[in-house]
């Protein structure tokens, strides 16, 4: 195993493999709720970086849905953390925030997509990981599209399990 890079300790918190636990909640005016489970994966190999994947499923099926991938970095000397992102639906976004001890609060600054990315287009994201104390991790996703203001589409706890 390659040591953690130093630049990625205020990070350390995240590293490892996490599953829901129970299902998470997903929902949004225009859709109906629906339950989903997911695996995290936070890996590094030595750099002052993260990788992360993110594989949903769906609660009942098992039927994969929604696909996450990227890196997370920091700005040296703050508490600036950045996600970079790209998700299986066509979507590419950057993500920014700060770290505050074991709470990420993170804003889209980028999005991009496919110029066939099924409508309708996310705006804007925002993006909330938490290591609570009973050691759990939560996350929550907001999301805004063109007529719906930021509005909760996600809210999943995952346990630590390697
Ligand atoms: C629907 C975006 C993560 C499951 C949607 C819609 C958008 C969206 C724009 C369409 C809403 C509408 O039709 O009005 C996003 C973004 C995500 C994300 C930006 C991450 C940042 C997830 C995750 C799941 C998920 C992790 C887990 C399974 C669904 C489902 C629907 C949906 C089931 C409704 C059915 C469908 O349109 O496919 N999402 N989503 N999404 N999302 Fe997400």
């Amino acid at each position: 195993a390659v040591d953690l890079n130093p630049a990625m300790r205020p990070l350390d918190w995240l590293l490892g493999t996490w599953e829901s636990e129970e299902p998470g909640q997903g929902s949004f005016p225009t859709i109906s709720p629906f339950l989903y489970n997911e695996t995290l994966h936070f890996t590094h190999v030595g750099q002052p970086v993260i990788n992360i994947t993110f594989n949903a499923l769906h609660a009942e099926t098992n039927k994969p849905l929604h696909r996450e991938s990227g890196f997370i970095r920091i700005q040296p000397g703050t508490n600036n953390v950045a996600f970079i992102i790209a998700q299986n639906s066509g979507l590419v976004e950057i993500e920014e925030g700060e770290l505050d001890g074991q709470k990420l609060t993170l804003q889209s600054r980028a999005l991009a997509r496919t110029s066939f990315a099924k409508k309708p287009h996310v705006q804007q994201i925002t993006r909330v990981l938490h290591l609570r104390s009973d050691g759990r991790l939560e996350q929550k996703v907001f999301m805004a599209l063109e007529n719906q203001p930021l509005t909760q589409h996600l809210h999943i706890t995952y346990r630590r399990t390697s």
